[in-house]
């Protein structure tokens, strides 16, 4: 697992997109997730080369990631989505993963490569890795844009990721607290009530 290292910054002030007192350090700002992005796109392409990956993101918080991660990528992929439910608007995982939205492309024969936007318990994933790789994938790879260090109850193979993060709940990017602060560009942590 490589991915790089990000400390909350020590700067106690950041201009945030909007007001809120919900909202507190950076944890990733733009230009690093865009920089990191992009070298992941690279390394992908590398590793697929000749070979069109399938792309699977799980929304809705992957959708971001996703939409900028397959930009970043140079080969002729395709991409799908899968909608499923494990934390309500709660920040702890309930353990509980339910598919809310199925694939629309069939994974017979392809390289599928699953694209999360953080990896907490690794629960949801190790659900989905064992759903899908029923389907008859060649390959079943993860990319990840952040992992949360130290909590995961499963060990998670996780051939791509962005960013380990500290044990601290964040938004932004696509990442949500019930629904709200997708829209940041950048990942910060969240210091509301869970
Ligand atoms: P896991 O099953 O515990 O690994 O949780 C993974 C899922 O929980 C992610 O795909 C997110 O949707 C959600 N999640 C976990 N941590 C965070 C967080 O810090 N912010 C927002 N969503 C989170
Ligand atoms: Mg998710």
């Amino acid at each position: 697992m490589s991915g790089y290292v990000a400390r909350v910054a020590s700067e106690a002030k950041h201009q945030h997109l909007f007001d809120s007192p919900d909202l507190g350090e950076v944890v990733v700002d733009a230009a690093s997730l865009q920089a990191r992005v992009t070298e992941l796109g690279a390394e992908i392409t590398r590793d697929y080369i000749d070979r069109a990956p399938l792309l699977i993101g799980v929304l809705k918080g992957a959708a971001m990631f996703m939409t900028d991660l397959s930009r970043a990528i140079a080969l002729p992929l395709e991409i799908d989505y899968m909608a499923v439910s494990s934390y309500g608007n709660a920040t702890r995982t309930s353990g509980v993963v339910r598919i809310v939205k199925d694939l629309d492309i069939d994974l017979t024969g392809r390289d599928v490569i699953i694209v999360e936007d953080i990896v907490d318990s690794g629960l949801t994933l190790s659900y989905l890795r064992k759903t899908l790789a029923a389907r008859g994938a060649n390959s079943l790879e993860v990319c990840a844009l952040l992992v949360r260090e130290g909590l995961q109850k499963t060990d998670e193979d996780l051939r791509y990721v962005g960013f380990r993060i500290p044990p601290k709940f964040v938004v932004g990017y696509g990442l949500d607290f019930a629904e709200k602060y997708r829209n940041l560009p950048y990942v910060c942590v969240f210091e509301g009530d869970g």
